[in-house]
């Protein structure tokens, strides 16, 4: 790694770099990592900093996707193989004003068919619901206000979901990713021992015999997971944004909701791996992974945000500590 003219915190729990993902990478081992998880600039949508480096600095897609790619090309040779990265992303609104038209440009895709470039396997994909009536207030879309259905629908759209895309790297995993799921991550579905109880009276009732409560949990948790719909994520289950000093970022800063992470670590990664953010921000992919017993590596361009995170990387190790304690 890059000796100390680059910010950088290194305890046992997670590693962190205030510097540029693409440097920092080309710097990691081959096959080192055993699972990334980010939620990448979306194109020019936020510019977080005016440096060069900042990949939400670009005046279009194709110079985002030309600066982006030597990060697929680095992640490609640090996943082991058979391992996966999940990316957050969507689809982002085209303007009158920068594209000449109002519609929908598929960011999603060209971020697969960017990935699928560079030798990585399409390998899964989830849609994350999201409130149109938040999306409407927040954005002011014309396609998103009801005024528009009246006045002519031809104008008008459904909202824009979230996706988390998952990509694998070819070859063979040489290390299984193993066990039932213990615990369910989201809204609305209870596999407690006073839920399999109620399962298994109906189950009886109907005169077949129950699984045993293992196997009924991790099955139930499993058939929401496997939704190809997420509409169980609770979105304000966030880190929070924590410092007053540059508050008008605040606006740009989106983190990564936990619940999301939490399910792409659990699905795709076991105790003690390695788990890696290109784009760090506050922390969010790393204080998932260090409450969930992995290691983490993260790289943050922007020092503020790169600050945040070093805070909240110490908080999740603490707070596991303290789990481990109670
Ligand atoms: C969508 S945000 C990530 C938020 C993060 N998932 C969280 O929950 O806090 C994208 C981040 O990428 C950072 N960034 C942009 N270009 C970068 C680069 N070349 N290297 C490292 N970080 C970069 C931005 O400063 C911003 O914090």
């Amino acid at each position: 790694m890059p000796a100390n003219t680059i910010e950088q915190v290194i305890e046992p729990e997670f590693a962190i770099y205030n510097a540029d993902c693409v440097e920092i990478t080309r710097y990691m081992p081959d096959n080192s990592v055993h699972y990334s998880i980010f939620s990448p600039p979306f194109a020019s949508l936020y510019t977080y900093s005016n440096s060069d480096r900042d990949m939400g600095n670009c005046s279009s897609d194709t110079e985002f996707f030309g600066h982006f790619h030597f990060l697929i090309r680095e992640l490609y040779r640090v996943i082991m193989p058979g391992r996966l990265v999940s990316f957050h992303c969507m689809n982002l609104p085209t303007s009158k004003a920068h594209h000449g038209y109002i519609g929908i440009r598929d960011f999603r895709g060209d971020l697969i068919r960017a990935f699928e470039a560079e030798g990585w396997i399409y390998h899964s994909e989830v849609c994350i619901w999201k409130d149109p009536v938040i999306a409407q207030q927040r954005t002011k879309a014309l396609g998103l206000l009801h005024k528009q259905i009246v006045k002519d629908s031809a104008m008008s759209r459904q909202g824009i979901p979230d996706y988390l895309i998952t990509m694998r790297k070819p070859g063979v995993n040489p290390e299984a990713i193993t066990g039932e799921f213990e615990e369910f991550i989201g809204e609305g579905l209870d596999v407690s021992c006073a839920a399999y109880d109620q399962h298994v009276a109906k189950v009886r009732a109907n005169g077949r015999e129950p699984w045993p409560f293992k196997m009924w949990r991790s099955v139930s948790v499993w058939q929401k997971y496997a939704s190809p719909v997420w509409m169980d994520i609770n979105p304000n289950n966030t880190l929070q944004y924590r410092s007053a000093r540059e508050e008008k970022d605040e606006k740009h800063i989106c983190p990564l909701q936990l619940d999301v992470i939490a399910r792409g670590v659990e699905l795709w990664s076991n105790p003690g791996d390695i788990v890696f953010s290109p784009f760090a921000g506050i922390g969010s992919e790393g204080y998932q992974s260090i409450k969930m017993g992995r290691q983490f590596v993260g790289v943050e361009l922007k020092n503020i945000y790169y600050k945040s995170a070093v805070s909240n990387l110490r908080i999740a190790v603490q707070e596991s500590f303290d789990d481990l304690l109670a």
